[in-house]
This record gives structure tokens, sequence and C-alpha cells, in this order.
């Protein structure tokens, strides 16, 4: 196999350490075999047994792991655009979906199309994704909110899953909306979700994790906790989104779940904060849709002084959060919230993956793990996010094989 050369700066992130020890190392190269990484340290150390392996030439530029988009919702039909205008002129996102459009727009125009067209679409973003660096993706059902309109939407991961390159992580998110035909007995759409659908998506291994939306206008805090305590029994992950629009307690359900991640968060407790850092709950930031939301951002710098670690993810979806450019929610997550490049890194790979129970294989580069990695065209990680262009990346590579992009692209 390969052996990756002249590397300027090689972040690994591995595990040790606070949020912002990315474990860089300059002059480094990468050697891998059978897709996973064999070793990765100085060049001048590279051990005799890879000297001899075929080259390939980093150029001095920035390496790091493959990026990790730890939430998204990249399966779905229409957009949303002819919202846009008016949430700019100040209506809400509730107001928006209490008129008929939000999430329920999406569901109609999502269980309109067919499977085939659900997958060109999601296919086609991934692609593009790949070509930004990302190489592991979770996507969420959530357009669907019936049994077979979800399952469709899980099938629709499964498939891209087996045909790769990029590895994709589907979540079972039934619980994002009361869909309308359940509108006057909201309790029987959680007993079907739990009774039926948790067991065949548990069955047909269509989902690792559930997530459940808990706000005012969505789920609350008691069916939360059902769904998501019926999901771990059928050996689902569980997740939440919490404290989106409105400090619901959902940060204090995920500790008390031992949920693997709590995402949105802008409007969380200083007890809530207490409560992730207390259980080790990821928490996810999504600053695309606090961008398009105008909300306030997520407390990063409190998070992360009480340990919690935070992730930073794009929340793609046709509604909050239009853009499924990862490095574009990085540079925000630096401005926005105040976090530094290195800590931005450590959330967008390994916390990313932990937040999806993926840590042990991806998110890092170190011995045993995926050879999964993204070659930046920028000297250091500070001038990657500084510098914010369209697209930095000029290799994905994805089990040791190239997945988009070219070495020999011009500097
Ligand atoms: O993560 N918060 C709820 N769900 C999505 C939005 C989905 C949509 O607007 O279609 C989110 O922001
Ligand atoms: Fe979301």
């Amino acid at each position: 196999m390969p052996v990756l050369r002249d590397i300027g700066v090689l972040a690994t992130c591995r595990s040790p350490g606070g949020q912002g020890e990315i474990h860089t190392i300059p002059g480094a190269a990468l050697a891998w075999r059978d897709g996973k990484i064999r070793w990765a340290g100085p060049q001048d150390e590279l051990p005799a047994e890879y000297a001899t392996e075929e080259p390939w030439d980093a150029r001095g530029r920035l390496v790091v792991p493959g990026l990790v988009d730890c939430h998204t919702h990249l399966c779905f039909a229409g957009w949303r655009a002819d919202e846009f205008e008016g949430r700019i002129l100040g209506r809400s996102y509730l107001e928006i979906a209490e008129a008929g459009g939000g999430i329920l727009s999406t569901v109609r125009a999502t269980r309109e199309a067919s499977e085939a067209e659900l997958l060109g679409r999601a296919r086609a973003f991934l692609a593009r994704m790949v070509q930004l660096g990302v190489t592991t993706v979770e996507g969420k059902s959530g357009y669907g909110l019936s049994i077979d309109e979800e399952l469709k939407q899980l099938r629709v991961y499964a498939r891209l899953a087996e045909e790769g390159p990029a590895r994709v992580v589907p979540t079972l998110l039934a619980a994002h909306m009361v869909p309308p035909e359940y509108s006057e007995d909201r309790e029987a759409y959680v007993r079907l979700i739990i009774d039926e659908l948790i067991p065949r998506v548990a069955e047909q291994g269509l989902a690792r994790c559930c997530d459940v939306f808990v706000e005012e206008s969505a789920f609350t805090r008691r069916e939360a906790r059902l769904i998501l305590e019926a999901g771990r029994a059928g050996g689902l992950l569980p997740k939440l989104h919490a404290d989106q629009l409105t400090d619901g307690g959902g940060a204090r359900l995920a500790a008390e779940v031992g949920a693997v991640s709590a995402d949105h968060l802008e409007g969380i407790s200083d007890d809530g904060v207490q409560a992730l850092a207390d259980a080790g709950v990821v928490a996810v930031s999504l600053p695309i849709a606090t961008l398009y939301l105008n909300q306030r951002p997520i407390p990063a710098r409190r998070l992360i002084d009480v340990g919690v670690p935070v992730a930073v993810a794009t929340d793609f979806n046709p509604g909050s959060a239009p853009s499924y450019h990862l490095p574009f929610a990085m540079t925000l997550a630096c401005n926005l919230q105040r976090m530094t490049p290195a800590e931005v890194l450590k959330g967008a790979t390994l916390y990313a993956a932990r937040a999806v129970g993926m840590e042990d294989r991806v998110g890092s580069l170190e011995p045993g793990k995926a050879a999964d990695f993204a070659v930046i065209d920028s000297p250091s990680v500070d001038h990657w996010m500084y510098h914010f262009q369209p697209n930095a990346c000029v290799l994905t590579v994805v089990g040791g094989s190239a997945a988009a992009g070219d070495l020999r692209t011009a500097d």
C-alpha cells in the first residue's frame, strides 16, 4: 500500500487531552494497509518496512482525519426557499410551521418522492460532501413519519452505505414531528414507533441510532424517554435534538438516558451543561442552523470549560440548515461559538465519531483505525479555517483508497 509522505502538518486528533489537543506532527508520513492505518509519525522516523512502498507526495500540505458529519437530514425531497425571505423578515420557524410550512412540507414532498429519486438526490449531495473531505456522514429519517415512509428513507441510507465510498450512519428520527394523521392522537403515533417501527428497524438492521426532537412543537420529554428506551432495547444508540428553540430540559434528559449526543442546545440551561458533563454526553453544535434561524450560539466555551466534548456538524436539511458544507460550519463554529480551529477540528473528527458511536473505527489517525483522511491545501489548521475557501480539500481517502480529488492538483 502507498505511504503518504511530505505532510506539512499531520493533525492526528488522537483522544488524549482536551478539546483543543489535536496532536499535530510536523513533517510527517502516514502508512496504511488493508484500509487501516499502520503508522503515523515524523517522516524521518518512518520504519524501514514502509520505506519501499509507493510514495504519495502531500507536497507540504495539511492532513487531517476524514471529517465526520455527525448530524444531517440528508435524505429529503424538495427545498423550502419560499420560507427564506419570511424568516429573514422575522417570521419564526414555529410560525412558518403553524402555517403549513416547515418540516411537514418536506414530509409531504418526501412521501411523494420515489425511493429512487431520494437515492439519486442524496447520492449527489454525498458525493459533494466527500469532495470537501467528509468521509463519514450520519443521516436521519424523519421526513416519512409512517412505517413505510420511514423505512423508505432508511433504505436509502442503507444503499448509500453499501455503495460507498463514504461511510453512512443511519439514524431513525420517526419522532421528528407528529404527522397530521395522528394530530388528534399523538399517543397512538408514539405507540406505533415503539411497538412496530423500532422492532422492524432493529430486525432489518436499518439504523444505528435513534433520535427524538424534544421541543414544545414536537415531542415531550416523557415521550422521548419511552422512544429512546425502546430504541435502546432494539440496539439503537439514543440521541436527542435538544433545547434548540427553547430550554425544554432536553440536555438533562440526554444525560439521564445515557445518550451518545445531545444536539443543537442553543437554549441549554446551566444545569443542562453540568448534566452533560457529568454523564459524558457529546454536545453536537450545529452553527449553520444557528445562523439561519438567527439564534444565540451554543455556549461552547462554557461546555468546553466543564469538560463536555463539543462536536460540530452541518444539520444539513431543507429548512434550518440548507448546506452540506461542513468546512463552512467549522469556520462558523470558530467565529460564532468562539471555538479555536484546533477545538473545532477535534469536534468535526474524533468527537463527531463519538457522537455516532464510531470512535473505535474513525475520527483520528492512529494505528488500527480506518485510513480515512483529507489532504487540505493549507499550511496549518488555523490557516484552513481562517481563510475560508469553496473547497480547500485536494484529496479525500476512505479506507485507504482515493474517494475524491487528486494530489497532483496545482497549488
Ligand atoms: O435539526 N429541529 C428539527 N429538525 C431539523 C430541521 C428540519 C427541517 O426544518 O426540515 C433541525 O434543525
Ligand atoms: Fe437536525
